[in-house]
Parts: C-alpha cells; sequence; structure tokens
C-alpha cells in the first residue's frame, strides 16, 4: 500500500489529528518531480555525464576542507577520538538544555564576529534549536497564537510555510515586492499589507524578514531595517530576523543586522526583537542541526529555552563546536576564506551568464543568485515559468528552483545555487545553460516573439520533452511549496 493511500484511510477515517494530516509540511507537493528528476538520474563527471545536475540546493560546501583540516589538527575536540575520549562520559552524560555554558559563549562571539564585531551578543540570550527550521518554530509558538499572523516579504524562503505555520497554526501574510527596485521593501508595500490584514480581521503580531534574503542573495540596507523596526515599534508588534546567511556576504555593502540597528536606537523596544540564526549556512553544517533563538525579550528567551527540550543540539556537537569557535584565529580564517571562495564562484558564474545575455539581480551574500528568464517565457505568467522549469530541469538537466515556488509575483525569475557543487560541475552547468540560450535564441523565443514563433517555440518544447512529461505531467507538476529536509532527498533547502 502506497504512502497516499494510507494517507487518504487515515483522514477518512479520522484516525489521526488535523495536523498529521493536512498537507502543511508541504512534501507532497509535486515541486519535488524536480528533487525526483535530480535523485533518479544524478550528475556525475564520469560515471553519469548527463545526468542532472543539483542546483536547488542551498549548501555551502566550499569551506568544509579548512573545517577538516581544523578537526583533524584538533583531536582533543572530539570525543571520539584517543585524544578526547577523557571527555566522552562528562559530554554523553550533559543534557541541561541550557547548553554547555562554552557552547553559549562560543556561538556568541562568533555571532558577533559574523556581524564584523559591530555587535555584542549575551551568551545567556543563546537558546538552542534544531538548525533555524526549529528557531523559526519555536518564535512562532512563543509570539503568536493559531489565527494571527506575521507579514513577510516576497520572494521567500518556501519552508516557511511549514516551519512557521504548519503545527503553530500561525499565518504567513506577503508583503509584495518587486524588481522595479530589486524586490526592496516600501513602506508603501509594508503599509498595504499591514491594512490588508487589519481589514480581514487578521491579527498581525509581527514581520518576518530575511537578512541576506533567501533566494535574492542581497543584504538589506540599514534605512529599510530601521523602516521594519520603527514600523514594528510605532505598531507594538514584533520583528524576526532571519539571519542564518549572515557570514555569506561576500562584497559590499556591509552586512546591516538588527543587532546593530538595536545599539544604535535606544528608543526602540528590545522586547520586539528576534533573531533566528543557524550553522546550516554559514559553516556548511546543516546536519549538525545547530540552531540559534537570540531574542532581546527576557520572557521569550525563557519560554524558548523550555521549548527548546524538544530540539536540543547533541552535546556532542556543542562540545566539537566550543572549541572550533572558540579558536579565534581559525574562525578569522574560515570566514574570510568562506568570502573569497562564495565572490569568485559568483563572479565566474554570473559573468559567464551574463555572455548569453541572461541577467542576474546584482547581490552580495547567499549562496544562490537570483536569475532573470522572463525573456525566455511563452508568456508573463506563472503556467509559462513552470513550463519553462520543466524544460530547464528534464532537457538542460538542471535542477533550479522557479520563482513561484518561492512566492515571487513576476514570473520569469529562478533561483540558482552555487556553492554546493565542484569548480568541474559548475562548468558543465554554465556549459549548459549557455547552450540552452543560444538554442532559444536561435528559434526567436525572446519576449518580442510573434504568434508563429510562439508556435514553434511550444512545438520545440514538446519536441523536447521527455515523453512521460509531454502530456498530463506538463499540465499536473506544480511547485508549490519547496519543502527542505524530505526523505526523499538528501537535502533541499
Ligand atoms: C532563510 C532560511 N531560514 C531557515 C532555514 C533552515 O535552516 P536549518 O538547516 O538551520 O534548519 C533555511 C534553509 O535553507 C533558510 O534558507
Amino acid at each position: 500500500m502506497g504512502i497516499h493511500h494510507v494517507d487518504e484511510i487515515n483522514s477518512s477515517c479520522l484516525l489521526l489529528s488535523r495536523v498529521a494530516t493536512n498537507d502543511g509540511h508541504g512534501e507532497n507537493s509535486s515541486y519535488f518531480d524536480g528533487w525526483k528528476a535530480y535523485d533518479s538520474n544524478p550528475f556525475h563527471p564520469t560515471r553519469n555525464p548527463e545526468g542532472v545536475i543539483q542546483m536547488g540546493l542551498a549548501e555551502h560546501q566550499l569551506c568544509l576542507g579548512t573545517m577538516q583540516e581544523w578537526i583533524r589538527k584538533n583531536p582533543k575536540a572530539s570525543i571520539c577520538t584517543e585524544e578526547g575520549l577523557s571527555q566522552f562520559k562528562d559530554i554523553a552524560n550533559f543534557q541541561d538544555y541550557h547548553g554547555l555554558p562554552q557552547f553559549r559563549k562560543a556561538i556568541a562571539k562568533f555571532m558577533g564576529k559574523v556581524r564584523g564585531g559591530r555587535a555584542e551578543f549575551d551568551a545567556d540570550r543563546v537558546v538552542m534549536s534544531g538548525g533555524a527550521t526549529g528557531a523559526q518554530e519555536t518564535l512562532a509558538f512563543c509570539l503568536a497564537n493559531p489565527g494571527e499572523a506575521f507579514l513577510i516579504p516576497t520572494p521567500y524562503y518556501p519552508a516557511f510555510d511549514r516551519d512557521f505555520r504548519w503545527r503553530t497554526g500561525v499565518q504567513l501574510l506577503p508583503i509584495h515586492c518587486h524588481s522595479i527596485n530589486n524586490f526592496k521593501i516600501t513602506e508603501t508595500a509594508l503599509m498595504t499589507a499591514y491594512r490588508r490584514a487589519l481589514k480581514s480581521n487578521i491579527k498581525v503580531k509581527g514581520i518576518l524578514v530575511t537578512n541576506p534574503s533567501n533566494p535574492l542573495g542581497t543584504t538589506m540596507d540599514r534605512a529599510t531595517l530601521r523602516t521594519l523596526a520603527r514600523f514594528a515599534n510605532e505598531n507594538n508588534i514584533h520583528l524576526i530576523c532571519d539571519e542564518i546567511f549572515g557570514g555569506t556576504v561576500f562584497d559590499g555593502p556591509e552586512f546591516a543586522s538588527i543587532s546593530t540597528v538595536l545599539e544604535d536606537d535606544p528608543r526602540l523596544n528590545r522586547d520586539l526583537f528576534h533573531i533566528a540564526y543557524s550553522l546550516s549556512k554559514d559553516l556548511g553544517v546543516p546536519g549538525f542541526r545547530v540552531g540559534i533563538i537570540y531574542s532581546y525579550n527576557d520572557a521569550v528567551v525563557s519560554c524558548a529555552r523550555k521549548m527548546s527540550s524538544f530540539g536540543l543540539v547533541s552535546t556532542q556537537t556543542q562540545h566539537l563546536l566550543a572549541a572550533m569557535l572558540g579558536d579565534d584565529e581559525f574562525t578569522t580564517k574560515l570566514l574570510a576564506e568562506s568570502r573569497r571562495q562564495l565572490s569568485r564562484r559568483h563572479a565566474v558564474f554570473t559573468s559567464g551568464l551574463e555572455r548569453v545575455g541572461i541577467r542576474c539581480l546584482e547581490s552580495n551574500a547567499g549562496l544562490f543568485f537570483w536569475m532573470n528568464l522572463k525573456h525566455l517565457l511563452k508568456a508573463a505568467t506563472v503556467e509559462a515559468e513552470l513550463e519553462l522549469w520543466r524544460v530547464i530541469i528534464h532537457k538542460v538537466k538542471l535542477n533550479i528552483s522557479p520563482g513561484s515556488a518561492f512566492h515571487c509575483s513576476e514570473p520569469g525569475w529562478f533561483r540558482v545555487c552555487f556553492a554546493n557543487m565542484d569548480d568541474g560541475t559548475m562548468e558543465v552547468a554554465l556549459r549548459r545553460i549557455r547552450a540552452f540560450v543560444y538554442e532559444a535564441n536561435e528559434r526567436g523565443t525572446t519576449s518580442a516573439q510573434t504568434t508563429k514563433n510562439k508556435k514553434r517555440f511550444d512545438r520545440t518544447l514538446r519536441l523536447s520533452l521527455p515523453r512521460r512529461f509531454d502530456h498530463d505531467l506538463m499540465t499536473t507538476m506544480t511547485p508549490r511549496l519547496m519543502s527542505p529536509h524530505s526523505p526523499l532527498v538528501k537535502a533541499a533547502n
């Protein structure tokens, strides 16, 4: 019996709860067809050079070697080595939900360093969670009741729909942002979203932003951050800043964290401000599940700490990271190396695309860029975006992510991850995109197409699609939600 069948039976018999049987996780989304395409035919330079290249994974693999080297040189930091084994009993027994004091201290120090030393963090406010995923859910539980809402600028990280909403019943309401001003949040857009919620009798409890942005790869400017902070202050609502990509800023302008805005403006009510953080991106260790809630509100710190029992970071991991992040010289070297690698990779990739007329949103952070393929759409619609996306997956054999999965209000944008592969794979990916664009241009598929060209484009797509995607699937596959951590895939965030 298939899993879906079991779900149907369970839900029709009301055997399980509403949370267990609703689709809040998003895993049953057909978006996973993209992942399945990769999983069933993964690229390998020699064993499967025609396979699908995974570019939908915001994973930082460019500095893992530097960390490995540190671990090799510091065997005492691991409890499973001859040198560290004497610590085994103490570490294996420790389960206090405050966490190892040396771990919280090292995290607070590292958070300050990622923000260029412009803000200080108090180790007593560092609360652990199972990745930033857990941090978001805990914050939602602490700050809002079911049915209440947070405003969120679009495009946004798709799994917020799961992390923030699924089990808490909290809503996310979009603040629509547009390419005309590089997707910056304007006061007008913010007010529109706020008033719309009030008009619908929805209580707005706060704003959730990601800075640097996933999927845009941009840092929020200080003025916008100040506007958001003041708006939250004036309306007595919360501001959560997800700063999980804080250490990936590889180019100017420098990263302005909400922590520095708070330090500059003593009039802001600190009880309203919270940071969600994790080591998944900055260190590239999502498997460690190190998430951090850093709240300026004492009651939230206290409640989140109690809730953290549901998602503690293993003490073994805390022990290792306390030593690693406590090594000042090493973290300086690691962050510098990370920036250098990301900057280089980003430059090679985006300039390679520019040569075939593909523009990307100018960006300075993150493990991805936001690629504009509007000119290759048959029409300015989500359907046309998804049609192009399917061709890119199944013909060009690149698993990139369509903007509609990020709730982007303009069709034609795609998120391309660039730090989860080696240089050789990146070259192959670039070659494939270039070849595809040349071909598309030759066939006259720019936005100024005539009807004749459009027909020809349709025919070309149909001819180039695998048979299985020719008919039914073309209309049924819709990437409603990208959901990370699926058992279907190794990782998908
Ligand atoms: C903006 C954002 N927040 C949170 C997460 C979840 O991260 P973690 O692996 O730490 O749970 C991700 C992962 O991609 C993300 O992009």
